[in-house]
């Protein structure tokens, strides 16, 4: 069958169905652990080590092997390297997540460049080999993946081009994904750079949502089994006006119930540049805002996760202990938040109420 009426088979829709639901089970969210190895460098480097695969290795290893870590981590989302990486007793990090039962999930994108003739705006490359990848990774263990395409807001951003680019290549990902039994994580991040109001941040988060599902309905995408990660709806980090966590909520899930079918079963946030607390306390208000939620509402956190990690570490084996304390501590909190039972200022953690933000942040 095709075209109108195509979706996968029944059985691998059942898959895709209950990896997505998985993940975003109550209480759990997704450690976001898949930064270049150019974007893993820079942490290694503010910590006085080399960027080796050996110190990549090792700081992952401190990750992974956190006992009761799947308490709150439904799911980690690895970078290529890391699938093929063990710890110093030569299990896979693959086979000991799996025995965490915490599910390995990919990065696929192949970063971005710039969008030819357009306002200084990116496109995201590695459509290509896609399939080839994905049937790989699922091999290797793997069971979602994830794509991001940055969106710049600005007076004339995201342009027509830019967004229509992000819908097209987020559609053609997810359903490759979904061909090789992959749970698409489609990501569309628009950015925290920018002294734009938040409602200038929730009309273009909504527009640019539209856009995607259009896109995403197009390419049959069965959308049971995957999952969206936007930015919540804040205001650019250059805008003198700060809202309420409250008011966060509210932009956010309005714009969400705009733009998001309610058959996608979550919502797994990005933090973005937010603080480790911000990134807490605003789960847990878009958790409580008095609004129609259909989907589960839960984090994929990669700065908000581990900048307290980063810290306590220091690279030094001595702290190893201490930083394993403190993302579990994030964890606990973050879960918390996905059930709306978080209080803020409940859990403080080495980094929490430093901001993540850096202008170009490169991933
Ligand atoms: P941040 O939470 O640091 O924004 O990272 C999440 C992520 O994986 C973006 O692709």
């Amino acid at each position: 069958m095709s075209g109108y009426f195509s979706y996968p088979d029944a059985s691998l829709q059942e898959e895709l169905k209950k990896t997505a639901e998985a993940i975003v089970v109550p209480g759990k969210g997704i450690l976001a652990v898949d930064e270049s190895n150019e974007g893993i460098g820079k942490l290694l480097a503010s910590v006085g080590l080399e960027n080796t695969e050996n110190n990549r290795r090792r700081y992952r290893q401190l990750l992974f092997t956190t006992d009761m870590l799947s308490e709150n981590i439904s799911a980690v989302i690895l970078f290529d390297e890391t699938v093929y990486q063990k710890t110093d007793d030569g299990t896979s990090f693959i086979d000991l997540l799996k025995k965490k039962n915490i599910i390995p999930g990919i990065k696929v994108d192949k970063d971005v460049v710039p969008l030819y003739l357009s306002e200084d705006e990116v496109t995201t490359q590695g459509l290509d080999d896609l399939a080839q990848r994905c049937a790989v990774y699922k091999k290797q263990g793997c069971r979602f993946a994830k794509w991001r395409c940055p969106l710049k807001i600005s007076e004339h951003t995201p342009s027509v081009q830019a967004i229509q680019d992000t819908a097209q290549i987020l559609a053609r990902y997810a359903s490759i994904c979904q061909s090789q039994g992959l749970v698409p994580i489609v990501e569309p991040d628009v950015l925290l750079d920018g002294d734009h109001d938040i409602v200038r941040t929730q009309k273009v988060t909504e527009v640019v949502l539209a856009a995607v599902y259009k896109s995403l309905n197009d390419h049959h995408v069965f959308l049971e089994g995957t999952l969206i990660k936007p930015n919540m709806v804040t205001p650019g980090q250059a805008c003198p006006k700060r809202n309420t966590p409250e008011e966060i909520a509210t932009a956010t899930v309005t714009a969400l119930l705009r733009g998001v079918p309610a058959a996608v079963p979550g919502i797994v946030f990005l933090s973005g540049g937010q603080s480790e607390e911000e990134a807490t306390v605003n789960l847990n208000a878009i958790n409580n805002v008095q609004l129609k939620k259909p989907w589960a509402l839960t984090f994929s956190y990669g700065r908000a996760l581990q900048a307290s990690v980063w810290k306590t570490w220091a690279g030094k084996d001595e702290n190893i202990k201490k930083a394993q304390i403190e993302l579990l501590k994030r964890a606990k909190a973050n879960g918390l938040a996905s059930v709306g039972k978080y209080q803020p200022g409940d859990v403080t953690t080495a980094a929490g109420d430093s901001s993540n933000y850096t202008k170009n942040h490169k991933y």
